[in-house]
């Protein structure tokens, strides 16, 4: 008897080798259901803080723990079998310095099998990214507007339309590629900007709002099919309206119910006759 045929999961190595190659697949995923149906599509999951505001109904990300991502990030790996799948650091689970981020992030590897985590941040947490790097743990690097830093922002607003601006986040891409991010998300930059730091890094870059240029993209999986209305993002396009959808068969069911034509079996609930 033959042993069961075990697809490969993508690795980080086969998500550096893209660039150049082909634009690179990535959505978010929290949950076993959904990973399943993205799964066969894309490169890489990404087990977001943003479930903070779309599954949980907070205001920003902040408040998310390191137990919420990693009961998340064990449910995605279950749900899929062929993509990469990273999870998200939340806020407070690594800036403190290197080995906080090593005792959180090894914990994510450990609880949930995922193949790397996600941390925010540039020039300042280059030492991180090379100490996580180095211990064998991946890293994919996120610079540009970073939803943690939406106090310092004082929102959620577009990155680098000042030179100065600018300048810094080329030199906070630059800094985590060359501390051993495998990989970087640039979100909410302006295109011209997004397009240069694509064409200088020796890692992919995957936009988020940012150019079309990039080496790969990523949505939220929840705006992109209409699941999530509380704060649409300017750079999101819908591929569905799912929200829409659920709206009208629920509705649909309630008259059901109301109609007393619901389950539709006739005698289904009867009283048995004795
Ligand atoms: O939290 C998240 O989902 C993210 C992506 C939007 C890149 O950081």
């Amino acid at each position: 008897m033959s042993a069961p045929v075990r697809s490969r999961r993508t690795t980080v190595s086969d998500i550096r080798a893209l660039k150049g190659v082909r634009p690179i697949v990535s959505l978010t995923a929290y949950t076993a259901p959904m990973a399943q149906f993205l799964d066969p599509h894309v490169d890489f999951l990404l087990v977001g803080d943003s479930l903070g505001m779309v599954l949980y109904g907070f205001e920003t990300t902040l408040p998310v723990t390191l137990d919420i991502m990693i009961a998340h990030g064990a449910a995605v790996v279950r749900g899929s079998q062929k993509a990469l799948v990273l999870v998200d650091m939340p806020f407070g689970s690594y800036q403190e310095g290197p080995e906080q981020a090593f005792r959180s992030a090894s914990r994510v590897l450990k609880e949930t099998g995922a193949n790397g985590i996600k941390l925010e941040g540039g020039e300042e947490m280059a030492p991180t990214v090379s100490f996580l790097s180095e211990r064998g743990i991946p890293v994919l690097g996120h610079v540009g507007l970073t939803p943690q830093l939406v106090n310092t922002f004082g929102g959620y607003k577009t990155q680098g339309r000042d030179e100065a601006r600018a300048t810094k986040i080329k030199a906070d891409a630059k800094a985590i590629a060359d501390a051993g991010a495998f990989s970087i998300v640039l979100e909410g930059t302006m295109e011209p900007l997004a397009r240069e730091i694509t064409e200088r890094s020796p890692v992919p870059i995957i936009g988020i709002g940012a150019s079309p240029h990039c080496d790969g993209q990523i949505l939220v999986t929840e705006d992109m099919l209409g699941l999530f209305n509380e704060f649409i993002p300017r750079h999101v396009r819908r591929f569905a309206n799912l929200g829409e959808e659920i709206g009208k068969a629920v509705g649909e069911y309630a008259s059901e119910v109301k109609a007393r034509t619901f389950p539709g079996i006739e005698n289904t609930f009867q009283p048995k006759k004795t």
